[in-house]
């Protein structure tokens, strides 16, 4: 997706735990971290931790959090302050989002979205599945995104990322669409094996970072380098693997092929690619008034800012605005937009604004975005169907 961030990031940014009440900072001598216990990646946080803080000289202290408690936007910034580094924090790999005010340190890792076959599968991309094929995917995870351009394909959606796979293990599904994390704690936790392959969309990329605040700016130096460190003596692939892309050849030799073989530029399927990059500079069409686009910007102050932020540059949601979101490389189109934003949006409570209001926003959208207004408005139809490319035609 244009920045298409993911909805993955929705399920862990809305639910992010209050701590315990540990409290206390950080001698000296002592490495601590938060550890989100409900990620499919707490083993491999918490070993990378041990190893950075043994690197360092220091005793590891690991603060485990329930990232599936409900504590809104404000967990991170709290959890920044009861320990040094945050671990387990993934950023969409095109467009990196980390919550207000905290910051990043440099990716220890890279992972994301595959496309999960059973073990030995002819089938290696969403193209090559047979037709009328259902696939698994998590609910609100950034897969669902990809149905639109496929659509002989089906969706089986579950709440938990983790069922979607277990429908695939139980051969009710032919494929799933999940975080390579996720299968790789159930592939160990069940001892299933499955093939994966990489998705041919840079928006199923995710680096993985630890945050912190910025009064810890010195130990989040010191993570990098020794991140490095372990990174040349192979140390740091022991840790990740399999959670992680690095070492994917050992478990998943067909994904870690395709990988090699479809570098991310060109890994968008050409037909399901809506927008040429002529398209890009050419003239964008007139699609809404100037009347719905003023109407957009009060509904979207008071339904989006909050998590996209008042300019719409990102907060605990992604940009909405720019190279980045509308990119020609992504080939998205308005409809694909709008579908995900009239039912997906907003995060807190998908679906609850009228159909016009829905409209409105993204006429706003489009006009932030460079699109020019017209005479003939925007309808609910012609947003959930229009093929128009969404580019950036601003400066
Ligand atoms: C409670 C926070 C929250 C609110 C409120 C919210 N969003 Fe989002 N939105 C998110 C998050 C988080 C994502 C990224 C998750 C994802 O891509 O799956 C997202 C993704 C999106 C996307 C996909 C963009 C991309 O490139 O990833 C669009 C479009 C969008 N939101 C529009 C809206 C609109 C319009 C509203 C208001 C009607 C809104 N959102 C309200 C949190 C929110």
């Amino acid at each position: 997706m244009p920045g298409l961030n993911n909805l993955f990031r929705l399920a862990r940014n809305t639910t992010i735990a209050a701590v315990l009440g540990y409290g206390g900072s950080a001698g000296a001598a002592e490495l601590s971290v938060c550890v989100d216990k409900s990620s499919p990646t707490a083993e491999m946080d918490a070993a990378l931790a041990g190893a950075v803080a043994k690197q360092e000289g220091k005793a590891v202290k690991i603060h485990y959090f329930d990232g599936d408690d409900d504590d809104g936007f404000d967990g991170f910034a709290k959890l920044a302050h009861q320990c040094t580094l945050v671990m387990g924090f993934p950023v969409a790999a095109d467009e990196p989002v980390t919550p207000e005010g905290l910051l990043a340190t440099a990716p220890y890792g890279h992972t994301g979205f595959v496309l999960v076959t059973p073990a030995g599968s002819s089938a290696t991309t969403l193209d090559q599945l047979p037709k009328g094929a259902t696939v698994a995917v998590g609910y609100q995870t950034t897969p669902n995104l990809y149905f639109p351009k496929y659509p002989s394909l089906h969706a089986d959606v579950h709440v938990k990322e983790s069922d979607a796979l277990a429908s695939l293990d139980a051969h009710k599904v032919q494929a799933a669409m999940l975080w390579r994390p996720t299968v790789a704690s159930y592939s160990a936790i069940h001892h299933a094996r499955f093939d994966l392959h990489d998705l041919d969309s840079t928006t199923a990329r995710y680096d993985f970072v630890a945050l912190y605040d910025k009064s810890n700016a010195a130990a989040a130096q010191d993570f990098d380098k020794a991140v490095v460190t372990l990174a040349h003596s192979g140390a740091l692939t022991k840790v990740t693997s399999p959670y992680l892309d690095q070492d994917a050849a050992k478990s998943e030799p067909k994904g870690q092929k395709l990988a090699e073989a479809t570098p991310a530029k060109e890994a968008a399927p050409a037909a399901a690619k809506p927008a040429p990059a002529a398209d890009a500079a050419s003239a964008p069409p007139a699609l809404f008034t100037t009347a719905q686009a003023e109407g957009g910007k009060q509904k979207y102050a008071d339904n989006c800012a909050i998590c996209h932020g008042p300019t719409l540059a990102g907060r605990a949601g992604p940009a909405l605005k720019g190279p980045t979101f509308a990119s020609p490389t992504a080939g998205f189109t308005v409809s694909d937009i709008f579908i995900i934003l009239s039912q997906n949006m907003p995060a807190t409570n998908p679906g609850s604004l009228e159909p016009d209001e829905y409209v409105q926003i993204m006429a706003f959208l489009l006009q932030q975005n460079g699109f020019p207004a017209g005479d003939k408005p925007l309808t609910f139809d012609d947003a959930n169907t229009s093929k128009v490319p969404l580019i950036y035609h601003g400066n």
